[in-house]
């Protein structure tokens, strides 16, 4: 029953000091972006290899960025969910809590989260090859395609972690440190295929944490997960809030 799930991971919550979640594209579905694995999923109609690899950009940088710019004007035209907003909430219920997201949609920090490690980048920052610095831009479409680095004139890149590529080292680092020490870590929405991301639960478990797992599906975590919901973040999320509101 969802309701017992709900009431178990409300129970967890309320007694845990240090709480994790960690989320993947299934929490920005219910706003209106695909995910990557599902049956609308974007690889299951895009290769990857063709549009999110340093190979791909540097093949053919325009067809790279075309395909983000198309998905930035997507994002752009969708808005956080009840799930993105209960998770913002809860920054200010536990002072340590940590908010690890796989996705670049910036939906998170647009509902309000501010204390969130993004371990798989930002569809709204590029990064100079040349010298590394990430700037913002929110320009839809983008002024021109492919977008310039103002200081040296180079190709700028998104600043999004591609295929055969290694995560930010402080990023990962601090998310690893995190799921150690939590007492409750929530997955949202992640397929926990893409690892070192869906390793992070596992270290989170390792060191003691409970494992709460929100997901319309099982996935390879769903077995770990002392309390599975299978449901939809959007809907879940608010429930949960809502029990922990009551006490
Ligand atoms: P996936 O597309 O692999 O998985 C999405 C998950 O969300 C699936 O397990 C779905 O069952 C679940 N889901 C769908 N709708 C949901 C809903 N309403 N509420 C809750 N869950 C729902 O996406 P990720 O696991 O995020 O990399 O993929 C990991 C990485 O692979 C992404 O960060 C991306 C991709 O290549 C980069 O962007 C660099």
């Amino acid at each position: 029953m969802i309701g017992d799930g709900v009431k178990q991971a409300a129970d967890a919550l309320r007694a845990a000091r240090r709480v994790v979640v960690l989320t993947g594209a299934g929490i920005s579905a219910e706003s209106g972006v695909p995910t990557f694995r599902g049956p609308d999923g974007l690889w299951r109609t895009y290769r990857v290899e063709h549009l999110a690899t340093p190979e791909a950009f540097s093949r053919d940088p325009t067809l790279v960025w075309q395909w983000y710019d198309w998905r930035r004007g997507l994002i752009a035209k969708v808005q956080p969910n009840p799930g993105h907003a209960v998770l913002a909430r809860w920054e200010a219920r536990w002072p340590s809590f940590v908010l690890i997201t796989q996705n670049v949609d910036g939906l998170h920090p647009r509902a309000g989260s501010r204390n969130i490690l993004e371990l798989h980048g930002n569809i709204w920052k590029t990064r100079c090859p040349v010298d590394g610095t990430i700037r913002p831009n929110h320009d839809v479409p983008l002024a021109e395609i492919p977008p310039r680095c103002p200081f040296c004139g180079g190709l700028v890149r998104p600043h999004i972690v591609w295929f055969g590529e290694s995560l930010d080292r402080d990023t990962i680092r601090a998310a690893y440190t995190a799921s150690r020490a939590a007492d409750v870590m929530l997955v949202v929405g992640t397929s926990a295929l893409v690892y070192p991301a869906a390793d992070l639960p596992h270290a989170a478990c390792g060191t003691g944490a409970t494992l709460i797992e929100i997901n319309p599906d099982a996935t390879p975590l769903t077995d770990d997960a002392g309390i599975s919901i299978r449901g939809k973040a959007g809907e879940i999320l608010p429930l949960l809030d809502s029990y922990l509101q009551r006490g």
